[in-house]
């Protein structure tokens, strides 16, 4: 029983598939769109892509695509169809004006790419309205269900780590303690890779309580025993950098400076691990839609791919929180 009173789009036969991402762009999208534009066609399928995500499609911002569109693009960052976060979509009455477009361009599937926001709005979609969708993980903070890692999580790490090793230079120089805050707000996984791979000397995470007067006491017994710089990463969702340092300086007298990387996580060339993940996953997309699979989301579990239902695929704590903790007190 469907919302609206004609046929659902699960009884027809797929002719025409459309594609979006939406939430938070992660390097890697174009690489996604590259594939299931492709994957598609070569399956004898038409292909609109939707501008600016849901919003877009509220909007009916849809194009038709070729082979030709998606050239060119799987070394390049961002989204070539735009990203945008959409408050309308959350309503019933976004959701049926998003149906209506659907409808009215033939669109009888859609892959959206996106994060636990843009899942829970492919879940809507087929489950409130019966619009076969599929859901591609595509977001920085690898924090979904069913899959080992998302889109663009590699890169961001990478980029994060590239600055962070800048910053232990001059850190190291002036013997100051750096604060360096990275995204992530429900979700430390950015903050814990970082850490490990830039040897921080500490990290704060959404997942994990933390104590100033402790982490101040470990600086501290640090300088005693004769270090001379520190970094320390921060999770956007566990403290405000400048917060961090502005209470390090006082209880510990101590310089302590920072920096919030922010955006420049989000952009970049993907590294070869998010193209290669992406293009994998587009082809799952398309095979699950060519086979009258839909509502699932596709990952991969120890690199072997991985679908699993679309309610299934919402938020995941970092399952490496110990280990790594544990690991970055005994390397400090
Ligand atoms: O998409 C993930 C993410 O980059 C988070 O890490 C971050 O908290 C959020 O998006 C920032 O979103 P916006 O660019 O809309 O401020």
């Amino acid at each position: 029983m469907f919302w609206h009173d004609d046929i659902s789009l699960m009884d027809k036969k797929i002719k025409k598939i459309g594609v979006l991402t939406s939430g938070g762009d992660g390097p890697g999208m174009n690489a996604a769109i590259r594939s299931v534009v492709r994957c598609a066609l070569s399956q004898g399928f038409l292909v609109d892509g939707v501008m600016r995500g849901y919003r877009g499609l509220i909007e009916d911002e849809v194009i038709s695509l070729n082979h030709r569109s998606v050239a060119n693009i799987i070394n390049r960052g961002g989204t070539i169809l735009k990203t945008a976060r959409s408050e309308e979509f959350k309503t019933l009455e976004g959701q049926k004006t998003a149906v209506e477009r659907i409808k009215r361009h033939a669109i009888d599937a859609l892959v959206v790419i996106g994060g636990d926001g843009s899942y829970r709005g492919a879940l809507a979609l087929y489950q409130k309205f019966g619009v076969p969708t599929i859901g591609l993980p595509g977001t920085i903070d690898n924090d979904l269900h069913g899959t080992d890692q998302t889109i663009g999580c590699h890169t961001a790490v990478n980029t994060a780590l590239e600055s962070i090793d800048k910053i232990r230079d001059t850190a190291n120089s002036m013997e100051r303690i750096f604060i360096i805050e990275v995204m992530g707000n429900q979700s430390g996984y950015i903050a814990m890779e970082v850490a490990l791979g830039a040897g921080a000397e500490d990290v704060l995470i959404p997942e994990r309580s933390f104590d100033y007067d402790a982490l101040c006491q470990h600086i501290l017994e640090g300088g005693r025993k004769g270090k001379i710089s520190w970094i320390i990463v921060v999770a956007e969702g566990a403290a405000k950098a400048p917060e961090v340092a502005a209470t390090i300086h006082r209880k510990t007298g101590l310089e302590a400076r920072f920096v919030v990387l922010g955006h420049v996580q989000r952009g970049g060339a993907p590294v070869g691990a998010d193209r290669i993940l992406a293009t994998r996953l587009g082809a799952v997309a398309v095979d699950l839609l060519a086979k009258g699979c839909y509502g699932k989301a596709v990952g991969v579990l120890q690199d072997k791919i991985h679908i699993v239902d679309l309610s299934e695929a919402g938020t995941r704590k970092n399952p490496h929180v110990k280990e790594y903790y544990r690991l970055i007190k005994i390397l400090t």
